[in-house]
């Protein structure tokens, strides 16, 4: 038994040279998994940027010659193929992202923020440049839905999409439903396990979904939606009482992004909000850090999806699986999701806790 990347299809004896940008959950993740040369064939680390470089170098043993540096331009313009970026937030990451893709390096971002707002513009310069700017990771964690909508759904025209998809909202509220304490106590035990960040007001509020759900919509409906025109209502205000309504009718709260899209009218409703689900539902059963989807096509119907979303080792499966992807096919052509911005945003019909029986039903 080996714990080696399958890379069938790449050319013999040429390694992948990667760069890592930002060595904090995510980053460190990906290097200890490259660090192996027995784990990771043809896929070499070459490259680790971070402001405290010198300080977190002696946290990686590889035996591997590994360029460790603070300044950004050594791996700007160093000889590494592929840059991988797990800095986060939208400056200076995004404009190092560009950087790279005009040095003509491939890209591979964890950040649901830059490809939200800037992800056309570095589609286009990346077909430009010849080169691939990959993003799973940026959604659901370890759960494929960006391969999913983008290739493995492409032959079908999709009409919905519902989803949990931030996993530090969904550990609260399922703590809170388990425990039957408040949302400030779940919060905190949330940050004692390492699920929330000392200011998790974006995931609670709904912010940092509806990132990832204009991502989603792009992939499948080939939209181009602003984050903020989705509607958003935020959890931080849900009480153990609400909880218990949920409970007398058979459900639980979990936090939805929901984008459902009318081709024939050319309408979009998109919006992300706490609701009452049936506890024996794919996203009742959804508790923790875990996130879940379903998608409807017309042909295919209703396919579902469930797994880990959040949590460094997780989201370091979907970065490596993007370097597989273009150590197998270096020079493949990734071509841009042609969007268009010409629908309309129907106002969004979504009930909130303590809750509206059709939305429940309908998931
Ligand atoms: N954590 C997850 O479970 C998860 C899941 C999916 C996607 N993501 C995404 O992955 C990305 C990284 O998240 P993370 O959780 O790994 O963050 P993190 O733990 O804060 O790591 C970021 C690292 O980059 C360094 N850094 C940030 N800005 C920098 C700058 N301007 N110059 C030099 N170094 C800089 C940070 O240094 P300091 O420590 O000194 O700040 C830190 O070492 C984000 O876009 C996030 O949304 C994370």
């Amino acid at each position: 038994v080996t714990d080696s990347f399958r890379v069938s299809g790449s050319s013999p004896g040429r390694t992948l040279r990667v760069a890592i940008l930002g060595f904090g959950t995510v980053g460190s993740a990906v290097a200890r998994r490259l660090s192996h040369p027995d784990r990771a064939p043809g896929i070499a680390l070459t490259h680790v940027f971070d402001r405290r470089a010198a300080q977190k170098r002696r946290s990686l043993p590889t035996a591997a010659p590994v360029l460790w540096t603070s300044d950004v331009d050594e791996v700007l313009h160093g000889d590494a193929d592929v840059v991988v970026e797990a800095l986060g937030g939208l400056e200076p990451a995004a404009g190092w992202v560009r950087g790279a893709l005009l040095a003509g390096k491939s890209v591979v971002t964890a950040n649901k923020q830059i490809v939200a707002r800037h992800g056309q513009a570095l589609w286009t310069l990346a077909a430009r440049q010849g080169r691939q700017l990959r993003f799973e990771a940026a959604v659901g964690g370890a759960m494929p839905i960006v391969r999913a909508l983008g290739e493995g759904l492409a032959g079908d025209r999709l009409t919905r999409v519902v989803a949990i998809l931030n996993g530090t909202t969904n550990a609260v509220l399922s703590r809170m439903d388990a425990a039957r304490c408040t949302l400030v106590q779940a919060l905190a035990e949330a940050r004692a396990c390492g699920y929330a960040e000392a200011d998790p007001s974006a995931d609670i509020d709904g912010t940092d979904a509806a990132a990832k759900l204009s991502i989603l919509c792009a992939l499948a409906f080939g939209l181009r939606v602003d984050p903020r025109e989705i509607a958003r209502r935020s959890g931080e205000w849900i009480e153990p009482d609400d909880f218990d309504r949920a409970r007398r009718r058979g459900g639980t709260i979990r936090q939805l992004a929901c984008a459902a899209f009318d081709a024939r009218r050319r309408a979009l409703t998109a919006w992300v909000a706490p609701v009452v689900v049936p506890r024996e539902s794919l996203f009742g059963r959804t508790t923790g850090a875990q996130n879940a989807a379903l998608v409807t096509g017309e042909r295919s119907g209703e396919i579902g999806m469930f797994g880990a979303g959040a949590g460094g080792d997780a989201t370091a499966v979907a970065v490596v699986s993007d370097l597989v992807a273009i150590a197998r096919d270096p020079a493949a052509i990734v071509p841009p999701p042609g969007l268009t911005t010409s629908f309309t945003v129907d106002p969004a019909e979504f009930a909130f806790v303590p809750s509206d029986a059709a939305v429940a039903e309908a998931v």
